[in-house]
Formats: structure tokens, sequence, C-alpha cells
């Protein structure tokens, strides 16, 4: 881990960088590609241009999730503010953009710090050094790291008590063994006394639900092949991006999206092999063979508090909106 300081004009935050080193990422992808179902862990979507593409997603017409949140934290937010309480440590995973960390900062009360933890350190500082703008008088610390791998938070600031804050329904991106781990991992991190605000898509009409991972624009189809480019650059590989293309379905009997890259023909593709270390790995694919790169669960609100009381937690409110697309739920 690196601790830094990073100032912009009169303004400065400290980053705590554990950004996973290339090595490790190529260890993912050779591990994904190597088991059946093939598979590309969805955390390294996020490089700067697949962040950005991101963005545009959610500011599509078909991608319902970012939309919906938002509005039921704009209408809720000063009252989600105060169920968190005064002078709380905000840690927010996944801070990404920002656009909900913002609705929520400007109603709390005296908060302590805000810590953003996200993987894409470009997006991470220059979002903390925003807020540390707006918010002059709030201690920001950022921290660059994969929030499902090992890292610690900083803890010198006093504060009446620690609050996650996991919008966008990334929980619905981890299968539910690993969301149930992950919420107990929260739990430990925040504390006997800590909360957390999480936003969670439901189950609604799957026509709804498919037509967010496949918008006409094909924006979510570019998101998903800009893996594939991230790879070739970091993992010295040669996926072709012409020979896969995105598909989308939901499952029902899962509950999810499950998102796919399908070969179009009959290819190898290496993987490996740079400078440092020596044989590549040979992947065969056959016209149709797919490699699963993401699921967006969809969860219903009785399954999702039996998988919070299994973490430890318990939902204390749930704040929908008029169509119950989306909840956001405060845990403690
Ligand atoms: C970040 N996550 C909640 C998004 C989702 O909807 O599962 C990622 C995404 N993938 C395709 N479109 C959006």
């Amino acid at each position: 881990m690196r601790i830094s300081e990073t100032r912009a004009g009169a303004r400065s935050i400290t980053l705590y960088d554990y950004e996973p080193t290339p090595d490790r990422i190529c260890d993912d992808v050779v591990r994904g590609l190597t088991r059946r179902p093939r598979t590309l862990p969805p955390k390294y979507f996020y490089d700067e241009k697949g962040a950005r593409i991101f963005e545009q997603i959610t500011e599509l017409e078909a991608y319902y999730p970012t939309r919906t949140e938002i509005s039921i934290l704009r209408a809720h937010a000063a009252e989600m503010a105060e169920r968190v309480g005064r002078n709380v440590r905000l840690v927010e995973f996944g801070s990404g953009s920002g656009d909900k960390t913002w609705l929520i900062l400007e109603h709390l009360v005296a908060p302590a710090a805000y810590i953003p933890v996200d993987i894409s350190r470009a997006q991470l500082v220059d979002f903390a050094i925003r807020v540390s703008e707006a918010f002059p008088n709030l201690r920001v610390e950022a921290v660059c790291a994969d929030y499902t791998a090992e890292y610690e938070l900083p803890d010198d600031v006093p504060a009446s008590r620690s609050v996650a804050f996991f919008p966008g329904s990334t929980i619905g991106n981890f299968e539910p063994g690993e969301a149930e781990t992950f919420l107990g991992r929260v739990r430990r991190l925040v504390g006997p006394n800590g909360g957390l605000l999480l936003g969670v898509d439901l189950r609604k009409d799957p026509g709804v639900i498919e037509l967010a991972y496949n918008d006409p624009q094909g924006v979510t189809a570019e998101f998903n092949l800009n893996l594939l480019r991230r790879i070739n650059r970091e993992c010295y590989a040669d996926f072709d991006l012409d020979g896969f293309r995105h598909n989308a379905f939901f499952d029902d009997e899962a509950s999810r999206i499950e998102m796919r890259l399908v070969s179009e023909r009959r290819q190898a593709v290496r993987v490996g092999g740079g400078p440092e270390d020596g044989a590549a790995l040979e992947v065969e694919f056959h016209q149709g063979d797919h490699i699963t790169t993401e699921y967006s669960h969809k969860y219903d609100l009785l399954r999702f508090a039996g998988m919070a009381d299994a973490a430890g937690w318990r939902i204390t409110d749930t704040w929908t909106d008029e169509r119950e697309w989306f909840a956001v739920l405060l845990l403690e």
C-alpha cells in the first residue's frame, strides 16, 4: 500500500493506494478462462475507458436502475441522513463518478469524514478532490482498492459511528454466497454500531430488465467488449474484438441477468507470455462458445432480507419508487 497526498489548488486529499497490480488482474483472467463456464471478473470492466462507458450506460433511456435510484434518493435523502445520524464517518464502496453521493452528503449533519473506495484510481482521485472542494470542512480520504480484496480503512478520525454507502445495486453483481460474505465483511468494517445504506435492484417484468442490458444504442455491448480490450493491453492477450459479440438475457430461475461474450467463429486466443511471465495460455473457442462476464441479480425484498439476516444485519428502513423497481435500504 502507498500513501500519497494529492493537491488541487488549495485542497489536498490523502490517497491510500491498494490498486490491483497487472499480475493480479492477469492471474484472475487466466483462472477465469481455464474454468467452465469460462468467466471474467466484472470488476475489471472499470479501466478508464470502461468507467466512462459505464457513465454513458447510466444515462440511457433503457437503463432504469440509476435514474430510479436517484429519484428515491432525491425524495428521501433528508430522512435517510437523519436515520444515518450526525457526525458519521461515511465509507462509500465503488464511488465511481459519485452522482448519488452528493445527495447524501448534502443532507448529512456535521459528517466526520468521507472515505470513497474505488478500483478506478483516476476517477476516484478526481471525485475525491471535487468533494473536498465542495465541502471544505469535510475530511476526505480516498482508498484505491478492489473492495472485495484485502485493504484497510483509515480510522484515525473520531466519529459517532461508521456507515457504509453502497448504491447502484452493485451487490447484485456478486453471486448470492459472495454477496452474503461481502455483507458480513462490511458489518465487521463498520463495527457494532455501524450501518449500511444500500441500493438493491428489484425483480420486475423481465422485458424491462433485458432491455436495460441490451440498449438499442449498443453502449452496453461496447462496455462488455471493452473488457477484452483491457485484457489485450494489460495481459498481453490477442482477443479479436470483432470475433466476439455481446449477449445478455434474464435467467428467471436464478433471477439475474447474465452477460456474455459469444465467439462468432472458431478461434484461438493467446493470453499472457509478456516480457516477464514466459509461456502464454492458448484458449480455444468454437463458434457459439461464450465467456460469462457479469451477473446482475434482481432481488425480491424478502429474499434479500434473509441474506442480510444471515450476514448479521437487520433491515431497519426501506425506501422504494412508486413502481417498486428499486429499493434503498438501511441495514443496522
Ligand atoms: C454496476 N452494476 C450494478 C451494473 C449492473 O446493472 O449490474 C453494471 C452494468 N452492467 C451492464 N450494465 C450495467
